[in-house]
């Protein structure tokens, strides 16, 4: 399995990083059967996989249940977890205790969590109780109320500025690496040439030191409208739901199930059941 010091190995020689998101055993065991260097068990499995319009419902028991599905099915790829909204911003106590359940429950071997200024603290505090952390800057969906929508971050200079020193800070305060979700290309490059740690990029242009996506998204699985910065690489929908319709189509000519999927009893027995 490859770890936080494979990862900067990796920037340092130019090797693009490849993450994606997985939320259950099916999509753990997927993703790491096609090789990508780590997993993100996003909050966006409140969205793709449970069904709400945002990230804010989502809890520290979500978390726990569906990353101890994902290392069920990938048991050999890295795997960062996200800390819901709010689970650690209430105390310090209970930031600590939220990070030590997904730790030590789930078995994640790094949290994400999103932001800077108070954020930074609880980065030091985590990186210092041995956690790696992943810091995600730009648009960060946990705050969507506050941005005020799904917006691209970091457009003027003025915006940009506090980005850069965002990102810089969160290296200082012992990050391991940085997501950063919908930001100018020219500002991902900037930071990722700027920063020790690798860059993991979303809606960031190529120069990041590596990317993520969205599982269902890459798919095409369950989505409807997507940002700009997804590219569809399958259509899994139409494939499930034509299998569906055409399962539903041969229950209804009994045509489903045929003698190849049905368990016969011997003559015989037959004979002496009803003789
Ligand atoms: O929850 C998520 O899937 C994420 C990625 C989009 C970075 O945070
Ligand atoms: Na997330």
């Amino acid at each position: 399995m490859k770890n936080t010091k494979d990862f900067l190995q990796m920037k340092q020689n130019g090797e693009a990083i490849v993450m994606v998101t997985a939320y259950d055993y099916p999509s753990g065991r997927l993703a790491e059967q096609a090789g990508v260097d780590m997993i993100l068990v996003g909050d966006s499995l409140g969205m793709v996989v449970l069904g709400y319009d945002s990230t804010i419902p989502v809890t520290v028991e979500d978390m726990i249940h569906h990353t101890k599905a994902v290392l069920r099915g990938a048991k050999d790829t890295f795997i960062v977890t996200d800390m819901p909204f709010m689970s650690y911003h209430v105390s310090k106590e209970d930031t600590m205790q939220n990070a030590r359940r997904i730790m030590q429950e789930a078995g994640a071997h790094a949290l994400k969590v999103e932001g800077a200024d108070e954020v930074l603290e609880t980065i030091r505090l985590l990186t210092h109780a041995g956690v790696p952390v992943v810091a995600h800057l730009g648009l960060t969906p946990q705050s969507v109320g506050v941005l005020g929508g799904y917006k691209v971050q970091g457009k003027d200079a003025e915006s940009a500025r506090k980005l850069l020193a965002d990102a810089k800070a969160c290296e200082e305060a012992g990050a391991v690496a940085l997501v950063l979700e919908c930001v100018p290309k020219q500002l991902g490059a900037e930071i990722s040439a700027m920063l020790q740690i690798p860059t993991i990029g979303i809606g960031a242009g190529s120069k990041t030191d590596g990317q993520v996506l969205v599982y269902h998204d890459i798919i095409t699985y369950g989505v409807g409208r997507v940002p700009k910065f997804v590219k569809s690489y399958a259509a899994v929908q139409d494939e499930i739901v034509r299998g569906i319709i055409q399962y539903r189509d041969e229950v209804k000519a009994r045509q489903f199930p045929d003698d190849a999927h049905s368990f016969t009893m011997k003559e015989e027995e037959l004979t002496a059941l009803y003789g």
